[in-house]
């Protein structure tokens, strides 16, 4: 299979996840392509909570401009989706790249790291299911677990969407 992993991290904690995520798939010999998105202007690393556009940017759910990734979602059949948690939901550059790719037929699964457990992967899939994504599977990544049953329940989820 190939999956493709598009994912957002400010400090370091989903880009981890991602990686675990890929190495973990391939082993299984499927073909597993990340890409990390990034915002055209970043926000400064000090003080995240106190930074007022990253929070404005964040509460008025802004698609903030991303860089330029050369993405053909037609060369995949699964796409992975994460995001960090700030201020309740999905990070603005996440936001811009879920409306970018909107349209695309091909099954998805999101994850979201967050330091509480409030569920918040459900919510993601919520907004992801709005904009017509075939959502087969989401899964919350709180503080710094994550457990080896994610990434069993993902094989499963995998194998059942090939049948
Ligand atoms: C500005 C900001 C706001 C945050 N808001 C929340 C929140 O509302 N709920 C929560 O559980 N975690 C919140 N967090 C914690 C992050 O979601 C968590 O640390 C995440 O795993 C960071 O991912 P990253 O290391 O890939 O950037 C917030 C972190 C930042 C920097």
């Amino acid at each position: 299979m190939r999956i493709l992993i598009v994912y957002y991290s400010k400090t370091g904690r989903t880009r981890r996840v991602a990686k675990i995520i890929k190495e973990k798939l391939e082993e299984n010999g499927n073909e597993v392509c990340a890409h990390e998105v990034k915002e055209r202007k970043d926000y400064a690393k000090y003080l995240l909570h106190l930074n007022p556009r990253l929070i404005y940017d964040t509460l008025i759910r802004k698609r903030t401009e991303i860089k330029h990734i050369k993405i053909n979602l037609r060369d995949y059949d699964l796409l992975i989706l994460g995001s960090p948690i700030w201020y309740g939901t999905v990070v603005p550059a996440i936001r811009a790249i879920i409306e970018k790719f909107k349209g695309i037929k091909i099954n998805t699964i999101c994850f979201t790291t967050s330091d509480l457990d409030r569920g918040y992967s459900k919510k993601f899939r919520r907004l992801l299911e709005g904009l017509g994504y075939k959502v087969i599977y989401n899964f919350d990544v709180v503080k710094k677990e994550f457990e080896k049953e994610h990434i069993l329940r993902i094989k499963e989820v995998i194998k059942s969407s090939q049948l």
